[in-house]
């Protein structure tokens, strides 16, 4: 069966769709300046996918953290597990087949680093569900531009709202 996931439309006005199944199969790099739309598109591609695949989220932002209320990701905020904890998550995600955010909004960069290295690790570590499928997303701001405390407490506020 084939899934199209639509994208928008071609300059001739017809639906512009990306085949499910060949984007599982290869790669999928998402590049541009900011504002250009990165984050649209990306939130497009797992909401339309969301019913078909196990998806796993690496949010260093918290961008799509209401992915959890709308399609039943669980949502996991890294700040408050340590790395054994979040290694367990990893491994329980990949044996149960559930789709995750692991949301990594107010870590500075090296605990990002250590917290999604540990997620991962238990998600790739647990030798039950070896071969299942399993979208992998990281999306990615310049360190320089991470919300200062003050602009992070507003957008916990306001986190629950789409990108
Ligand atoms: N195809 C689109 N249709 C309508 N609005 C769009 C579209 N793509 C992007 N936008 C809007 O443009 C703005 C910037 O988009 P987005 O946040 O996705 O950019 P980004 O590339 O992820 O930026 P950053 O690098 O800063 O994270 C958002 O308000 C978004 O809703
Ligand atoms: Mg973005």
């Amino acid at each position: 069966m084939t899934v199209a996931i639509e994208m928008g439309q071609t300059s001739a006005g017809a639906p512009a769709a990306l085949d499910l199944e060949e984007l599982l199969a290869t790669r999928l790099l998402v590049q541009g300046n900011s504002g250009s739309g990165k984050s649209h598109l990306l939130r497009r591609l797992l909401e339309q996918s969301a019913p078909w695949v196990q998806q796993t989220i690496i949010d260093p932002e918290g961008d799509f953290v209401t992915l959890g209320d709308r399609f039943g990701h669980l949502v996991i905020d890294a700040e408050e597990h340590t790395e054994r904890g979040l290694q367990s998550a990893g491994e329980r995600a990949r044996i149960h087949r559930v789709s995750t955010v692991l949301n990594l909004e107010g870590l500075d960069a090296e605990n990002q680093m250590r917290r999604a290295a540990a997620f991962l690790g238990g998600l790739s570590r647990s030798p039950a569900t070896t071969g299942t499928r399993c979208w992998w997303w990281w999306t990615r701001r310049s360190c320089s531009r991470r919300p200062s405390p003050a602009r992070f407490r507003t957008r916990r506020a306001s986190s629950r709202s789409a990108p």
